[in-house]
């Protein structure tokens, strides 16, 4: 670049969202590479959006959320105080960051985890401590707890991780909390809670009531289906909260966000359902993969990992000549999320073309 600017904007990735489902004539193509929800969205949704909120778009949106955030606050046993509406999670995750890290803090987080925190922890100008997963794709929860220094800032958690859909358990997730200083913000992102069946699974809003640096960040565009509203929120301490309003982009949340993600509140029930109905096809395809012979880390989100190392490049063109676009991370694997059953399908036949 040849204009003044920070240097440490070159050194960052750029973010890779999922491709689109790939042209394929005649038969139907599939786009499985961002972990979105496939079912088209609610009536009520759309009813809410169309009659309360289509009307009013030449007006700014409440910039706090109030109606959300009082929702949100009185479902989870939480003071409004403590909830922080954002674009996304990933403007929450980037308000933490913001507030806490700077030049010359250390944020560490598990890799290879949600590629958009070494983008936001470079745009702080803060430093990234990777943490190599473990060979299952899980937190190497000693190696977590064994980076933190006099310079560490945040410890990102990420249950279930993406991409490789692992949980991180009760019993780790309270050792990391156990043994990182109480002034340091250990953040647990939740973007994918809803699928997560794991037996012993930690629950950050647990931790959340027991320790005093605990945020959690959540999303509506997962189970929910409103990927495309961009509407998340962080659970976090009073004066937390209240530094990450400061640095929250003003109006980010629109009011046609905020009437869908009441609106998907009131729905709780039908979309529950939806979740439960993903996770019966994530089993289906899970088992389907091991009666061929796949080895691969038990998901817990409504996505899988197959590490598939040297054959990631043969795998993603299969995945693409079956009209299916998949999340492919190059010499690594390929991340699948759980589609509509005829995407599921598919995956299954090319799985078992590539066991061939
Ligand atoms: C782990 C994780 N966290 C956060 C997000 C952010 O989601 P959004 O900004 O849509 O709320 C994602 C999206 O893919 C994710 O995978």
């Amino acid at each position: 670049m040849t204009f003044r600017h920070r240097p440490i904007v070159d050194t960052i990735p750029a973010y890779r969202q999922g491709r689109p489902a790939p042209s394929s004539s005649g038969k139907r193509s599939f786009k499985i590479s961002s972990n979105e929800n496939p079912f088209d969205p609610l009536p009520s949704v759309l009813e809410a959006i169309s009659t309360q909120a289509l009307g009013s778009i030449n007006r700014y949106p409440d910039m706090r959320g109030w109606a959300v955030v009082e929702r949100i606050s009185s479902q989870l046993g939480v003071d409004p105080g403590n909830v922080v509406l954002g674009c996304g999670s990933t403007e929450v995750i980037t308000q933490l960051v913001g507030l806490v890290a700077g030049p010359g803090d250390e944020v560490i987080y598990p890799w290879r985890s949600f590629e958009a925190y070494p983008i936001i922890v470079a745009g702080a100008g803060a430093d990234s401590v990777r943490v190599p997963n473990r060979a299952d794709g899980s937190h190497d929860v000693d190696a977590l707890i064994a980076s933190v220094t006099e310079r560490t800032r945040l410890l990102i958690v990420n249950n279930p991780n993406n991409p490789t859909s692992t949980p991180l358990s009760d019993v780790d997730a309270r050792r990391i909390m156990d043994a990182v200083p109480s002034d340091v913000i250990v953040l647990f992102d939740e973007a994918y809670w809803q699928f997560n069946t794991f037996a012993g699974a930690s629950s950050a809003m647990d931790l959340f009531a027991e320790y005093p640096n605990v945020v959690v960040a959540r999303t509506f565009s997962k189970a929910y289906g409103l990927a495309g509203l961009r509407i998340g929120y962080a659970v976090a301490p009073p004066d937390v909260a209240e530094g990450m309003m400061k640095l929250s982009l003003p109006f980010a949340v629109t009011d046609v966000a905020q009437k869908a993600a009441l609106a998907s509140l009131d729905a709780s029930e039908e979309l529950a359902a939806r979740v439960r109905s993903i996770i019966a096809e994530r089993d289906r395809v899970v088992a389907a993969l091991h009666d061929q012979g796949w080895e691969f880390p038990e998901p817990y989100a409504n996505f899988f990992w197959l590490p598939l190392a040297g054959r990631t490049g043969e795998a993603a063109e299969a995945f693409t000549r079956a009209g299916l676009s998949t999340r492919v991370f190059d010499g690594e694997g390929v991340r699948i999320s759980i589609g509509e059953p005829e995407a599921n399908d598919r995956v299954i036949a090319v799985c078992g073309g590539l066991r061939e």
